[in-house]
């Protein structure tokens, strides 16, 4: 469904997504996982766990809570893969802040990296208990800012419940 004009919102599963970059909802490890991460790492092969090993960490952390980080994308049709992490709902103490900053770094390095089509998942929605609607209007408010109009923004929602509050968060926008 499309909620704007370059905003599509999709029921499926994000490896099959055709764009320049998928966006996965990884931890600061950014060694894999379960959920969206276990997934996206499943279908793009070991490739994409090695490009992940050479992104330096610091104390462990190769990706900070509200940061993104980009790699080569293994098997899958997607160039790139950003990991971004979101927060832990119930245990961050802004996680609005973190969630916004983790769409804002993963559009600015999509656009650094001159790609044109971009899928997200409902990142924190899972695992780390984001709720669905917060969530939306995060996403929401973000995606509209007028430095992204130029990406073509697919969110591929893991099924049609997830995918009714995104519809009924950005339905609800103008334009
Ligand atoms: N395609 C699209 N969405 C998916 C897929 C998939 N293949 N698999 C799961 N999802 C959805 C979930 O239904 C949820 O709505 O992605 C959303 C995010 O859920 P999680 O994957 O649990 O991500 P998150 O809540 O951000 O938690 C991150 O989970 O596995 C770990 O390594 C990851 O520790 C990190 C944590």
């Amino acid at each position: 469904m499309k909620v704007g004009n370059n905003i599509e919102i999709k029921v499926g599963d994000i490896t099959t997504a055709d764009v320049d970059v998928i966006v996965n909802a990884a931890n600061e490890k950014m060694l894999g996982g379960g959920g969206v991460d276990g997934a996206i790492h499943r279908a793009a092969g070991p490739e994409l766990l090695a490009a992940c090993r050479k992104v330096t960490p610091v104390d462990g952390v190769r990706c900070p809570t509200g940061q993104a980080r980009i790699t080569p994308a293994g098997q899958l049709k997607a160039k790139f893969v950003i990991h971004t992490v979101g927060p832990q709902y119930h245990y961050h103490r802004h996680p609005e802040a973190l969630l916004a900053s983790c769409y804002r770094h993963s559009l600015d390095l999509a656009l650094e990296h001159d790609c044109s089509t971009i899928a997200f998942p409902a990142i924190s929605c899972g695992v780390y208990g984001y709720p669905l609607k917060e969530a939306a209007d995060i996403a929401c408010k973000v995606c509209h800012a007028e430095k992204y109009q130029g990406l073509e923004i697919v969110f591929y929602l893991f099924d049609q419940q997830i995918a009714s509050v995104w519809q009924s968060v950005f339905g609800a926008q103008p334009g």
